[in-house]
């Protein structure tokens, strides 16, 4: 409007009139300009059901990856070592191989030969036969079959449990199906000595209140991301009873199936009495195979139930990649051949991270942070409060505490990690600000040289 005021008095005054008048016509077109891109901006805003989505705590830290360049990466959760051989070998034969139909678009629900031996895996684990044809989807990643469970599902107002701190897309997903989330948090028994991640309980009463007549589903993730809890049998059929009485579906996200670290013992939770009728269980290639580029993922359950994820998938993605299936396929059947060796990658993955995890959760002691020692999965989560007077945290802009010490901890000890209060809905942000999340399923000279950083930041700063 005030350029528009301007222009219109210099046309008037000028004796350049034809000059100033064109400058009244680039008024009224920046006018309808900004009109446009104001009655733009509004009518394409994103959609507001979308409005827990906008922030990503992994497009965020990416990006700061490729900006601070840190010298270990102990942020997103990928191996930054190779796959099995006989995994990534199966993929380079297929994609050249003479059978050209390995190229090219397959089943849309799953790839025979992978739900084949998905059934073939799963079947004796939840004591039940599972039709691979209709019990079985193979999804983009565990995370498409978490959106095609959640958009199946949840109905407008449906209420979800979901059980912090919680994988970050739940919430967005949930929201987009118009559902409700209902938070509640695990929280440490004890704080100081020794915490490991089965110190980290639900309050009974407090879980047992969330349940109600509009209450669709709880979403359970075990073991667990970040803290690595491994949810007992007890702590399962608190769950399971709950779903029963007030029938509601349980959706178990286990793509840490394979690393639970002894005496943990992983448990299904559709193996529990009457349970199969009401879980949708989520599995991933990617975590299974530690080829977490590769995205395909799965879910598992009763027919009736997988009816709407196959609803929502042939919707959105239809088909997921044929060689990709087809070389896991093939790496599921050569470990289910040696399925009772202790060479079966799904033992040996946990044996082989267990040293990783005990070299990281010393460094951690040894410099002043307080780890959750985690009974399974690849991350630690620590807690930094003593380190608080080391770290000056008064110029980070960012609201939360975790996000601070990420960001300022990456900038002095070139060592990224990611902050868990992304973990939590807003009003329980302030749970996960006192801590910090390491990833390491990493070579042991990229875990050493984050201990080497740490230990000389921390000297710096007088132990
Ligand atoms: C708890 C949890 N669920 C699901 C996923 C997604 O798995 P995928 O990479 O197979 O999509 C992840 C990945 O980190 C995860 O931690």
């Amino acid at each position: 409007m005030f350029r528009l005021g301007q222009s219109l008095c210099t046309a008037t005054r000028s004796q350049y009139g034809v000059v100033e008048l064109k400058h009244l016509s680039y008024a009224f077109k920046n006018i309808s300009r900004a009109s446009s891109t104001n009655t733009m901006a509004e009518k394409f805003k994103l959609p507001a059901r979308y409005g827990a989505g906008e922030k990503s705590v992994w497009v965020e830290y990416i990006q700061l990856a490729a900006e601070y360049k840190p010298a270990v990466n102990l942020g997103q959760g990928f191996p930054d070592y190779h796959a099995p051989e006989h995994v990534t070998k199966a993929l380079s034969e297929i994609a050249t191989g003479d059978n050209a139909l390995l190229n090219q678009y397959t089943r849309g629900f799953g790839h025979p030969p992978l739900v084949q031996s998905l059934s073939k895996l799963y079947s004796p684990l939840v004591g039940k036969n599972i039709d691979p044809f209709n019990e079985i989807i193979v999804t983009y990643g565990a995370y498409e079959a978490l959106y095609s469970a959640i958009l199946g599902h949840v109905d407008q107002n449906d209420e979800v449990i979901v059980i912090e701190p919680f994988f970050d897309c739940y919430d967005f997903m949930i929201k987009a199906a118009g559902g409700i989330p209902r938070f509640i948090a695990l929280n440490p028994k004890n704080t100081s000595g020794t915490v490991t991640s089965a110190d980290w309980v639900l309050d009974e009463k407090e879980l047992e209140g969330l349940f109600n007549s509009r209450t669709k589903m709880i979403i359970l993730n075990t073991p667990h991301n970040p803290i690595g809890k491994v949810f007992t049998k007890h702590e399962l059929e608190l769950i399971a009873d709950l779903c029963k009485k007030h029938n509601v579906l349980c959706l178990s996200d286990e793509v840490y199936e394979w690393m639970a670290y002894e005496p943990a013992q992983h448990i299904r939770i559709a193996s529990l009495p009457g349970m199969w009728e009401r879980t949708i269980t989520v599995g991933s290639a990617g975590k299974a195979f530690s080829v977490t580029g590769w995205k395909t993922g799965w879910a598992y359950g009763p027919a009736a139930l997988m009816k709407n994820l196959q609803v929502v998938h042939q919707n959105c993605v239809y088909t997921c990649c044929t060689p990709i299936q087809e070389a896991i396929a093939r790496s599921m059947e050569f470990e289910l051949a040696r399925r009772d060796s202790p060479d079966c990658y799904f033992k040996a993955l946990a044996r082989e991270l267990m040293p990783k995890r005990d070299m990281l959760v010393e460094t951690l002691k040894e410099n002043g942070f307080n780890p959750t020692i985690p009974e399974s999965g690849y991350f630690i989560v620590a807690d930094w409060t003593k380190l608080a007077n080391k770290i000056d945290l008064s110029q980070e802009p960012d609201k939360y505490k975790d996000y601070k010490f990420t960001k300022k901890f990456a900038k002095e000890t070139s060592v990224l990690t990611i902050p868990p209060s992304a973990f939590y809905s807003e009003p329980h942000k302030h749970l996960g600000e006192n801590y910090v999340r390491f990833c390491f399923i990493k070579k042991d000279e990229n875990l050493r040289l984050a201990s080497k950083l740490i230990k000389e930041w921390n000297s710096k700063k007088g132990n």
